[in-house]
């Protein structure tokens, strides 16, 4: 099929450069000539793992442009992908998706044609799209055809880090459109994924025994609904394992080992159950944000989505109570943060805890050394007046240290020499923000290490090595 992605950002790209890679004609395109320039000789704008090798297998089958004149008219599907970013007041900004809409609606072609919302829109947005296309239509052409047109949702669930992956081998497809035929063509465009007949490139293997992706066809608003949801539980998952772990580190009990105990029963699922400094990113804060400004619209309020913000934004805070603790006063100390970006394996810095904690210490005196292995550049760049002191190795964040706090579970933070670094620092403080490293081998390296949500005083933990025959009881 021929299909036209606009926006270039996390999922425009993810999407156009899979939908290459399992068969489809794709163009791209962008209002950024310097994001253009860069995917045309095949680099990714972004770092994503596995991106790159995708762009150069599936380079034949795909285009980038700033014109929509080269890229709609002749389009079956016509992703929009543009950003939302936040508003002060929590909604989403809509500019780009309108200013998108409008350009489609100049150029959309003479075929049925399905325009599918792929960005996380308000509810409501297909139909505004849709009303909006016909606008733009009708200012050079005239009226459109209701029979030439549908608005389809088909919300992005995929993982900055693992987006890839995610697009390959989703858990589910979700489209909603009003339009039988929309439905249709949505499930042609994606069946080479539902059904796996791609051969998968071998940089991201398939996982083991997935066969086929369900589909979940539905109307236009649920499908809108369903990724505000789908955010908004995840978020909530991760507030609340980071309340448990409050209480856990007050009476002495172990978060990790709640996580386990509570995420075997299948009903809970042990993913998403991390304790730690709370959640980042682009998604979770913007769009609980979101989901609760839409429910004030219509006079309802959102007491569970609002508490799992306001657990997760104070867990920032807990950090520096920690170290609080720790240090006793903080003026004038030298902590450093290992990892600046909200997750590892991305360089993406929008909502990210590090920065936040960065700022918070340095309003009390404190100096802020700093290393990521990829966010650094990004960081100077987009926070130019955060007193950083970026270090280009973890053993340098070290340097005369009163405290290190790992902020971004990067997995070569697992393997530092940790001897040396204590060495350096003028205190081996370890505040483990992700519960991420070996706790016993930093106490004996004499580092004084602090976690979320863990006993201070470390029971020791049966560790089964077998699982105890089960014991049949006669009845
Ligand atoms: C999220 C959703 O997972 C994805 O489906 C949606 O499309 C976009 O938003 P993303 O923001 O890329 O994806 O990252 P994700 O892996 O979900 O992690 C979000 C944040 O939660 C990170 O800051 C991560 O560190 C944190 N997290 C995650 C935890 O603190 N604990 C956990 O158990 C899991």
């Amino acid at each position: 099929m021929k299909v036209a992605v606009i926006g270039t950002g996390y999922v425009g790209i993810t999407t156009g450069v899979t939908l290459a890679y399992v068969g489809h004609h794709v163009t791209c395109v962008d209002v950024n000539p310097a994001k253009l320039a860069s995917l045309k000789a095949g680099k990714a704008p972004i770092y994503e793992p596995g991106l790159e090798e995708l762009l150069s297998l599936a380079a034949e089958r795909l285009a980038f442009t700033d014109s929509y004149a080269e890229a709609v008219p002749e389009a079956d599907v016509i992703f929009i992908a543009v950003g939302t970013p936040p508003l002060p007041d929590g909604n989403p900004d809509l500019q780009y998706l309108q200013a998108a809409a409008a350009g489609i609606g100049e150029h959309i072609g003479e075929g049925f044609t399905v325009v599918v919302n792929k960005s996380t829109v308000p509810i409501g947005s297909g139909n505004w799209v849709d009303a909006l296309i016909h606008e733009a239509f009708a200012t050079r052409r005239g009226k459109l055809f209701q029979e030439h047109l549908a608005v389809a949702s088909n919300p992005e669930f995929l993982r900055e880090g693992s987006a890839i992956h995610d697009s390959l081998y989703p858990d589910r497809v979700v489209v909603g459109a009003e339009d039988q035929r929309a439905l249709e063509v949505l499930y042609t465009l994606y069946r080479p994924i539902l059904e796996q007949t791609f051969t998968p490139p071998s940089f991201i293997p398939r996982p083991e025994g997935l066969q086929a992706v369900p589909f979940i066809a539905t109307d236009l608003t649920s499908a809108e609904l369903i990724k505000y949801s789908a955010n908004a539980f995840l978020a909530l998952k991760i507030s609340f394992i980071n309340e448990i772990a409050a209480l856990a580190e007050r009476v002495g009990a172990d978060v990790t080992q709640i996580a386990k105990g509570i995420g075997l029963d299948a009903r809970i699922g042990t993913r998403f159950l991390q304790a730690g400094i709370g959640w980042g990113g682009s998604c979770f804060g913007k769009d609980t944000a979101a989901l609760i400004a839409t429910a004030q619209d219509y006079g309802l309020s959102m007491p569970i989505v609002a508490a799992a913000r306001e657990v997760n934004y104070r867990q920032r805070e807990r950090i520096v109570e920690k170290l609080l603790a720790e240090l006793k006063i903080l003026k004038g100390r030298t902590i450093g943060l290992l990892g600046l970006a909200f997750k590892p394996n991305t360089d993406d810095l929008r909502d990210a805890p590090a920065l936040d904690i960065a700022r918070r210490l340095i309003e009390r005196g404190v100096r802020v050394r700093v290393h990521d292995p990829v966010a650094m550049e990004k960081a100077r760049r987009e926070h130019p007046h955060l007193a950083l002191h970026y270090c280009q190795t973890p053993e340098e964040v070290a340097e005369e240290a009163d405290a290190l706090v790992l902020v971004t579970e990067w997995a070569m933070y697992r393997e530092l020499p940790w001897e040396e670094m204590a060495r350096r620092m003028r205190r081996a403080v370890m505040v483990d923000g992700r519960n991420f490293l070996d706790r016993a081998q930093m106490a004996a390296l004499g580092f004084r290490y602090v976690g979320i949500g863990l006993n201070p005083l470390e029971p020791p933990h049966f560790a089964a090595k077998e699982a105890p025959r089960a014991v049949r009881v006669e009845g």
